[in-house]
């Protein structure tokens, strides 16, 4: 498919059809496959043979989904996961060994500074925490014994952005790899394997769904990397599901559009809460006040779709303003047609230490949405209203 432009390959990559030439994609949901003789069984099993053994291995509609998704992140190839955390897991029990050391961004996904603080070092592996933005301490960080380098960009929920070229220079002079979860930006708006990153990590339940209904994840790479990861599944088993797969392949053929009107919408509300005199600030990389507006401009396609606001009067009034609203729902997840809104200090990072919460960056008063696709006037009511309800 590599002849073909992005908007097709979202819809044609992988394809591969049975004998039934079924025009949508077909679901297998077999654990494992039957063969003609023991022979071929024993050359499946060993490998000496192409083909499907057992799902915890491959499966044709997962392996569909990781070579649509490879496409479009312009990588070799991909590894499906139940999880963006079980992407993590793979990414760390394949590739690091004890006495290795990590540098990961400060600001970054609760659940992933949880992973590497209380799982990763049982194993002896050292991970140290660095403003992702200050490139000299990036520099001073990264030693000879360091194999991974990690962050988000644009970061969740504070739209931090990190600039790919420059850090994957600093891991790769010290012979590290570098990956970057770009699970806001989706390879509709970033393609960091062709700024200079090694992995892509994606929580596919986000907005490559799009609509809420499952989880997956996934680490787009080199065959070479990938093929490491593969053994790990084939041992460990953290595998997609086909029927996630399936959901996910068809959020795959949409996902451009749906991330060029997220990010219409995003625009608007972020210049409303923008000019609110009860807003004091709003992370957003659309927005030419943001800090890291012309970087992100220059790394990526468009803006995405999801932002966040600190309001004064901390906890009480982002939880007012929570409570107030109507027409949003009241979750951890991001990347949905509904629009939704969190509170990350006591949700998505509320197993951060509070020290660690305020070197992130995570304030009381900070409130996340996740710009849906309803009509923007109707969103801007809603927000309207609810922040009618603080003092
Ligand atoms: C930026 C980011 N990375 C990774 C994850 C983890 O993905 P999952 O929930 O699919 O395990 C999330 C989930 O919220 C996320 O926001």
């Amino acid at each position: 498919m590599s002849n073909f432009k992005d908007a097709t390959n979202a819809i044609h990559a992988g394809v591969a059809q049975t004998q039934e030439q079924e025009n949508s994609e077909a679901i297998f949901m077999t654990s494992s496959f039957a063969y003609a003789s023991a022979e071929e069984a024993a050359g499946k099993f060993s490998g000496d043979d192409d083909g499907n053994v057992y799902s915890r291995f491959t499966n044709p509609t997962v392996s569909l989904f990781e070579k649509r998704l490879a496409s479009l992140e312009k990588g070799e190839a991909a590894i499906a996961t139940s999880s963006g955390m079980a992407a993590l897991m793979t990414l760390a029990y394949s590739l690091l060994s004890a006495g290795d050391r990590v540098v990961c961004s400060r600001n970054i996904f609760g659940s992933t500074v949880k992973f590497f603080n209380t799982y990763t070092v049982k194993f002896g592996v050292e991970v140290v925490y660095v403003d992702a933005t200050d490139y000299a301490a990036w520099e001073e960080a990264i030693t000879d014994k360091t194999s991974l380098c990690y962050f988000e960009t644009p970061s969740n929920p504070l739209y931090e952005v990190v600039d790919v070229a420059k850090v994957s220079q600093l891991a790769h002079d010290k012979g590290a790899l570098l990956c970057v979860d770009t699970v806001l930006a989706t390879p509709a708006l970033q393609n960091p394997l062709t700024q200079g990153a090694d992995i892509v990590m994606q929580s596919a339940t986000k907005f490559i769904d799009g609509q809420g209904r499952c989880l997956g994840g996934a680490l787009i790479a080199s065959q070479e990397i990938v093929d490491v990861f593969t053994a790990f599944m084939r041992s460990a088993g953290p595998c997609m599901s086909p029927f996630n797969a399936w959901v996910l392949l068809n959020g795959l053929e949409t996902l451009s559009l749906r991330m060029t009107a997220h990010s219409a919408n995003a625009i608007k509300l972020a210049q409303y809460l923008e000019a609110h005199e009860k807003v004091k600030k709003v992370n957003y990389g659309g927005l030419p006040s943001h800090k890291y507006h012309e970087l992100a401009k220059q790394q990526q396609k468009d803006f995405g779709g999801l932002l966040s606001f600190e309001l004064e009067g901390g906890r009480d009034s982002a939880w007012r303003f929570i409570n107030s609203t109507k027409l949003m729902s009241i979750t951890g997840n991001l990347g949905d047609t509904k629009t939704l809104v969190t509170h990350p200090a006591t949700t998505t990072h509320g197993r951060l230490t509070d020290e660690e919460k305020q070197k992130a960056g995570i304030a009381e008063g900070l409130v996340r949405v996740s710009v849906g696709l309803e009509d923007i006037d109707d969103i801007i009511a809603d927000v309207e209203q609810a922040l009618g309800q603080l003092d």
